[in-house]
């Protein structure tokens, strides 16, 4: 296996990249080549897109592992951010009374969707727990559009500094709004929510306060737990970029936006790449065959065909000279869509894994 390939072998891997270059395409093709070498892998998305759920076989996906048919131990999953929260806070009460109490606490529900990246946060919980499960022996994981994936990656320092911020804390310190609340709204500003929102609203902020103090350390712990998963040595970021100018040039960025994260980067995939077909030679055997009006045409898309593979190859270069420690694995543009396991199956091969084409995965192929 070259050094180029081996951050695609690491426990998790976590494709990341600009919007359409091939992140779900790569995520589910990884995760196939490796189950096919035997592996129990699993591949998980946080896109509601259903792209990998169909590509995989299934009408839709969600936050339970399923088995991918024809595909040895292949499973697939979408988080389910507000599920994978509920389970966190679950996991942390103290008891099952303070559980109860969290969970259905409508400023809980309220907060758990309105606190920014706490839909990304509970995403990478998500995947250390299923790390720390020890069920699979590979995590790949797809995730949105760059943006959005940007914020993912920040989500366990942002939801930190949520909890460090001046609001919570002034909440949850001594004599601050949760104790005066809880002491029965005495100061006037108090009495007036009380009088706007109602009794009932008043005593749910009471409860969550008192709820959530309880497991704000617990919080804390996770959310540096996550941040250095997300920094461990097991853990590959492999960007995908295609060839074209813009996507390369955004791929460059988002390299150094994973760099000022301090998330390393370990591999690049190059995807869609456009190689130029059919020497002089052939050209000249058609004309023959096939009469020189047809013939012209064709010499015109091979010609076009040569350009486009040129400026793919000038991409390729710029690439290698912005990453010089890690060689880009190109995969080529290939003549249809890569909507089933099929397509896939040709995707992992290019990636460098012997996947047969039969629907069986065989392990014994790749060793
Ligand atoms: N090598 C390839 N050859 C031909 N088509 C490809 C190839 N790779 C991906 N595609 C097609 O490109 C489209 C976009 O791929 P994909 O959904 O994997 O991108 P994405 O980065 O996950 O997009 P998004 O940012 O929207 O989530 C899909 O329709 C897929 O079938
Ligand atoms: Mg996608």
């Amino acid at each position: 296996m070259s050094a180029s390939r081996a951050p695609l072998e690491r426990r998790l891997c976590i494709c990341v990249g600009a919007g359409g270059v091939g992140k779900t395409t790569m995520a589910a093709a990884i995760a196939l080549g490796r189950a096919a070498r035997g592996e129990r892998v699993a591949v998980i998305t946080i896109d509601p897109a259903p792209r990998l759920a169909r590509a995989l076989g299934f009408a839709e996906l969600d936050g339970e592992p399923q088995l991918v048919a024809g595909a040895g131990e292949l499973w697939a999953m979408r988080l389910d951010p507000k599920r994978t929260l509920d389970e966190l806070i679950a996991s942390l009460a103290p008891d099952a009374g303070t559980r109860d109490a969290a969970l259905s606490n409508r400023i809980y529900r309220e907060l758990s969707s309105a606190v920014a990246g706490s839909q990304e946060f509970s995403a990478v919980a998500k995947l250390y727990e299923l790390d720390r499960d020890g069920s699979f022996d590979a995590i790949i994981l797809d995730t949105p559009p760059s943006r959005n994936a940007l914020d993912f990656l920040d989500a366990p320092g942002r939801l930190m500094r949520f909890f460090d911020g001046r609001a919570i804390r002034m909440l949850l310190s001594q004599g601050g709004l949760a104790t005066k609340v809880a002491g029965r709204a005495s100061s006037p500003l108090l009495s007036v929510v009380a009088r706007l929102t109602g009794g009932d609203v008043l005593r749910e902020i009471t409860a969550f306060i008192t709820t959530i103090a309880s497991m704000v350390d617990g919080l804390h712990a996770r959310a540096s737990a996550v941040s250095a998963l997300l920094r461990d040595p097991a853990t590959s970021f492999v960007l995908v970029s295609s060839p074209r100018r813009e996507a390369v040039t955004e791929a460059i960025a988002f390299a150094g936006e994973l760099e000022r994260a301090r998330l390393g980067l370990s591999a690049l995939v190059v995807n869609r790449v456009r190689t130029a077909t059919g020497g002089a030679d052939d050209l000249l055997a058609l004309e023959p065959l096939i009469g020189p009006r047809l013939s012209a045409l064709v010499c015109a898309s091979v010609a076009d065909l040569a350009a486009l593979a040129a400026a793919d190859g000038l991409a390729l270069e710029r690439l290698r000279a912005a990453f010089p420690s890690f060689e880009p694995v190109s995969v080529p543009e290939l003549p249809f869509e890569v909507h089933d396991l099929a397509g896939l199956r040709r995707v992992a091969r290019h990636l460098g894994y012997r996947v047969s084409s039969s629907s069986e995965a065989s392990p014994s192929a790749a060793q």
